[in-house]
Parts: C-alpha cells; structure tokens; sequence
C-alpha cells in the first residue's frame, strides 16, 4: 500500500519503518527540515533500540523515504497516519494545533478514498473536528478513524511490530477491512470499535497505569512509617490474581511525554463535561508533589545539600532512551541546585540531550563510577542496566561521603549498609 505518516517524531518514525519492512511504500512527513534530513541519511534524532537498523532497511530497499513537502508525500496516499505531538495546553486540554495544522496542509492534496487515521493521541470526538476542517477545503471523499498508538519508549520496535492489540477506531466496514489488512502482519489481537471508544481506551490505560505508579508510592509511603516493606507488601499484592505481579514501581513517580500529559487532559477532559470528581486530578497532583517531597526526605536524610556534591545516576525518563520529557532528574536537579548542592550526573545513552537541557549547570561523568568520585550523595534515579551490580566497594571507596539513594529499591538494604553506606530505599 501506498501510505504517508505525517509527524515523524518518535511514533512516526517507527510507524513509517514498520509499514516499510512489511512492503508498504511509504513517506514520512515532517515540516522540520533538519530532523528530515537526518532521518534521509538513515540515522534517527533520538535514541531506540534497533530503530536505525531498520531504517536503513528500509531507506535501502527504497521502500521508506522522508520529505517536508505535503505535495510530495499526500496525493498518492491510500492511507495517511496522523503522528503529530499533543501537548497539554495551560489548562490540561490536548493542545490539537498540529493535528489542525495537518488537517489544513492535506486537505486540498488528498485523493478520492483516502483513509486519514488519527494515531496521536486526542480526546474522543477530535475525528469530527478534523473532517470539519478538511471539507472545509476540499469536495473529495476521503474517510477517518483512530489508531491509538500504545507502544513504549525503549522497546517501540518490538512492541511496534508484535503489539498486544492494536484498535482500530471506525465504523465502516470497508475502511475497517483495508486498516485490518495492513496490520494483518502484525501480531496482537486486532480490536474494531467506534473512533471515540478507541480514543477514550487510550487515555483510560495510561490513566490506568499512572494511577497504579501513584497507589503504590502512597503504600510505600505508609510502609516507610509502619515498618512494612514495599517490596514484600508487592509480592504479597501480585500474588492475587485480579490484581496481578506486573506493573508495580515505587519510585519517583511517572515521566515521559505521555503519562503526565494524557493524565491531564483526561482530567481537563472530565471537569469540561462536569463529571469530574477529581479522581484524574487527584493522581496528576499526587505525581506533580512526588519529587518536591522526596527532595525534602532525601534533604533531611542527607543533612541538607549546601555545599554537597550529588551523584546522580540516570537522566533519561526510563532506560533504553534518551527522552528528558518529564523525566525525574528534570524535576530534581533544580531544587537540588537551589539547595546549594553541586551535581555530576551520569546516563548511558542521554548525555547529549542532558547536556542541551542542563547545560554548564551541572557537570557531566563518562561512567557511574566517574560520576560518584569524590561525591557525598549518591542519588540514583533510573534503572538503567550498568546501574544494577555496582561494586558498591569501589563506590563507597571513591566516594567522599556515605549516603546512598536508591529511587528505585535496585539494591538490597543490608548489603549496601554492610559497606558502610547510609542508605534510602523507597517504602522499606
Ligand atoms: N512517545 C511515545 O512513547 C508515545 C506513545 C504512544 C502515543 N504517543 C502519542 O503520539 C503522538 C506523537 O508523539 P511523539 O512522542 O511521537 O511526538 P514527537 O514530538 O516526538 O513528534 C511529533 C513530530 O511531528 C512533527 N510535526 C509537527 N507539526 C507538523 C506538521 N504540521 N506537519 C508535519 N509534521 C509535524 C514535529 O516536527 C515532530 O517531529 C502524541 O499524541 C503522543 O501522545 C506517543
């Protein structure tokens, strides 16, 4: 098939290469030349795991190609997938100005049947906005549906190519058969619905998950004052099967560029048709005041931060990208800095992006080990892999001071105290 996808950032680009391997001829779109011009050379302006292998792939098969001109890439399009970003808006709202900005690009160049699939994700009833703005523009018959995208960061090929559903948000049977047969090799379960269903059933499992990573630190909250473990209380949770083991992490609280925006514009969305009670705001406020209470806890803890210098290990929002957005070092380095500490920080893949972010605020360590040298507090805040076995003899040798924070219950408490260390834990 012959498809565009307008918006190659990070959904994008993994949308267009997937499409590509399976034989599809396909565009990727995007009005910003720089980021099209290296996609062009086959290399990719963010880091995931084998997403350039299979770009190149693809660039070289000449099944893939990357373009900002709407008049290269639309008229030819059997199908186009819609893969702009939408930010939250002050308010909480989805902020849907790509999405309109698109709709008012393609509108004039379309051809007869084309199939415009929204796979951002926005509020249900956003399909009958873009129909508006499009025929507005033009008389030819072209239709809509919905996609949601439910892919992650770090592992987006594989869960790309073998997702664990994939919806299909329309109610003509004709478009629901070609959307159908150009998913067909990929795996999952294939699930038809109205569009408005298959946009609330995304917002509602990141809701979901958020809420999950807010319960669980408010009962690591309460363990950490009661004497019970986190990690104990999880295995006691996990063993009830409606409840189940996977998907709990106490920690710093949710990141990324979807959990924190999604939840709030399911929040805006709620107290917009008077029916929230709060449920969506009460979860966005419990992760917006997570950090702003650790740095308090970790400030008592470590004997206040004037004059310390912090560790940090981690930088990217989870392991296996370079993703800043809404990541916990975001969030705890300023009041950090406020606080008179001065900071070395050390990622794996996320230096650059740290270092455009951070800039001469902080200083930056080409290993862990660097990174804790001479350092009073080590404050780990990402699981990255490398991160899991430190010799904890070396670090504590290295290191100036003895305190030990662990954002994410990565070390066991007595064997990192049997190396002399202070150490903090979530919930235990
Ligand atoms: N990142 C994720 O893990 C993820 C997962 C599931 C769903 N989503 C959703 O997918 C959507 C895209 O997210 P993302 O992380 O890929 O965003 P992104 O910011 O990485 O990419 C969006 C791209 O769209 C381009 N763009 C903006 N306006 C354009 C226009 N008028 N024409 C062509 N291109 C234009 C931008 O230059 C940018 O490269 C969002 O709605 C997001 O919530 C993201």
């Amino acid at each position: 098939m012959q498809i565009t996808i307008v918006g190659t950032g990070f959904v994008g680009v993994v949308t267009a290469a997937v499409f590509a391997k399976f034989g599809n001829t396909v565009w990727g779109l995007n009005t910003d030349k720089e980021k099209t011009s290296i996609l062009n050379q086959g290399k990719i302006p963010f880091y995931e795991p084998n997403l350039e292998e299979l770009v190149n792939e693809n660039l070289k098969a000449k099944r893939l190609k990357f373009t900002t001109n709407y008049k290269q890439a639309i008229p030819n399009a059997e199908i186009i997938f819609i893969c702009v970003g939408t930010p939250s808006a002050p308010n909480g709202q989805a902020d849907l100005k790509y999405l309109y900005a698109v709709a008012e690009s393609i509108a004039p160049l379309i051809k007869n049947g084309t199939i415009i699939v929204i796979k951002s994700t926005v509020p249900p009833s956003t399909n009958t906005k873009i129909e508006q703005i499009i025929k507005k523009k033009t008389k030819t018959k072209f239709f809509t549906a919905a996609i949601p995208e439910f892919l992650k960061e770090g592992s987006a090929v594989s869960d790309a190519m073998s997702p664990e559903r994939v919806i299909i948000g329309t109610l003509n049977k004709a478009v629901a058969d070609k959307l159908l047969d150009l998913h067909k090799p990929l795996g999952g379960k294939k699930i038809t619905m109205n569009p408005e269903s298959a946009q609330m059933t995304k917002y509602a499992a990141n809701a979901y998950l958020a809420a999950r990573i807010g319960f669980i630190n408010e009962i690591a909250n309460l363990c950490e004052k009661t004497g019970a473990d986190i990690e104990e209380v999880i295995v006691g949770l996990g063993a009830d099967k409606r409840i189940g083991s996977h998907y709990w992490y106490p920690g710093p609280g949710y990141g990324g560029s979807c959990y924190p925006k999604d939840v709030k514009e399911l929040s805006a969305l709620a107290s917009g048709l008077g029916e929230g009670d709060g449920l969506f705001e009460k979860i966005d406020r419990l992760n917006e005041t997570r950090i702003p209470r650790l740095v308090e806890k970790y400030k008592k803890f470590s004997g206040g931060f004037k004059g310390k210098k912090i560790a940090i290990l981690g930088l990217s929002f989870k392991p296996n990208t370079d993703d800043l957005r809404e990541a916990p070092s975001t969030k705890f380095i300023p009041p950090l800095l406020k606080l008179g500490a001065t900071i070395t920080a050390y990622d794996p893949r996320a230096m650059k992006a740290a270092k455009q972010r951070f800039g001469t605020s902080i200083s930056y360590a080409k290993d862990a080990y660097d990174a804790v040298t001479g350092a009073d507090v080590l404050l780990l805040l990402i699981e990255w892999d490398e991160f899991k076995q430190l010799n904890l003899k070396r670090v504590r040798q290295v290191m100036r001071g003895n305190v030990f924070i662990d954002t994410r219950n990565l070390y066991d408490p007595g064997k990192v105290k049997r190396h002399e260390f202070r150490y903090i834990g979530i919930g235990r």
